[in-house]
């Protein structure tokens, strides 16, 4: 058994750049490498990951007709997703993010959103069908609110889970908040959405009782090293990270989401036990450079 899987997001070329150290305003600093093209996005990352992991994965996306996408659609293919609803913008270029990473592994990251953010709820509407027989539908914000909130009305009047990972982090309209089944943050997400800053368990229960309270069935909040907290009506609790030499963390939230959507319910894989498979998927991922490359098969994750 597999889940079927629509995931709703931004394809970006990201333009890497390793650093010892991040420069400070007005600073200029020597670089040992040279800069490298990787195919990224949140959506294209979580799409692949999903469709790694194994599961009927449709994503719906926009790039612009500059060609900078195309070295996607390769693994893209390989991965087995549904690339039909891959729009192409008329008038917009295909997204870009610029990234660099230091010698820690953590980044900093500025998108161009282009075509990402011509995706209009018209553009949702021609894969209606294919979400309504999904199993989850997963959105992030690299692209439109409308079209998040098209995508998941469709989802919810068909009985379809819908999973936000509210990246970048934004304020979130009441519609949008009230459509939303699953939310996937991080710490630093689900503080600029809650105003209740993460700093300990109790944080943690209190950051996961405002989104319950505003009707969110599960609140899963990934925490990088200190592992992922989640909460359900009921039942809480903090699921161990594994630890790992990391060499670069971008998508590492990505390949998180894209694991548990594809894994939870799956041959009675439970919540707590998504999670778990979804922190060793994410785990490898941040042993390796880059965004997709980086992302591991199912495979992988079973061998930990
Ligand atoms: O989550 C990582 C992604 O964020 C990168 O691939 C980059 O494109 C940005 O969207």
């Amino acid at each position: 058994m597999t889940n079927k899987v629509v995931i709703l997001g931004s394809t970006n070329v990201d333009q890497f750049l390793t650093v010892e150290r991040y420069a400070k305003p007005g600073e200029t600093l020597h670089v040992e490498k040279g800069q490298k093209s990787y195919g990224g996005g949140k959506g294209a990352n979580q799409a692949i990951a999903t469709a790694r992991m194994g599961a009927e994965t449709t994503f719906i996306s926009k790039v612009g007709k500059d060609g900078l996408a195309d070295f996607m659609f390769d693994d893209f293919k390989e991965a087995g997703m549904n690339i039909d609803y891959i729009l192409e913008s008329e008038t917009e270029d295909t997204g870009q993010a610029f990234i660099t990473v230091d010698a820690e592994g953590s980044n900093t990251i500025y998108v161009y959103g282009g075509a990402n953010m011509a995706i209009t709820p018209e553009d949702v509407d021609k894969a209606a069908s294919k979400i309504k027989e999904a199993d989850y539908i997963a959105a992030q914000l690299e692209v439109p609110v409308p079209a998040i909130i098209q995508a998941f009305k469709i989802a919810r009047e068909a009985g379809v889970t819908t999973v936000l990972n509210p990246a970048p982090a934004e304020k979130l309209p009441e519609e949008l908040l009230s459509l939303i089944d699953v939310i996937v943050p991080n710490e630093f997400e689900a503080e600029i959405l809650s105003g209740i800053p993460v700093t300990d368990e109790k944080s943690m229960a209190q950051n996961a009782d405002y989104f319950l309270d505003l009707g969110i069935k599960v609140v899963v909040i990934t925490l990088g090293e200190q592992g992922t907290y989640y909460a359900v009506e009921g039942d809480s609790g903090l699921v161990k990270a594994y630890t790992v030499q990391t060499v670069d963390t971008t998508a590492a939230g990505d390949t998180f989401i894209g694991a548990f959507v594809s894994g939870f319910g799956v041959s009675k894989m439970n919540l707590v036990e998504a999670i778990d498979y979804a922190n060793k998927a994410a785990s490898l991922t941040v042993q390796k450079p880059g965004a997709q490359a980086s992302i591991p098969l199912a495979s992988e994750v079973d061998n930990i």
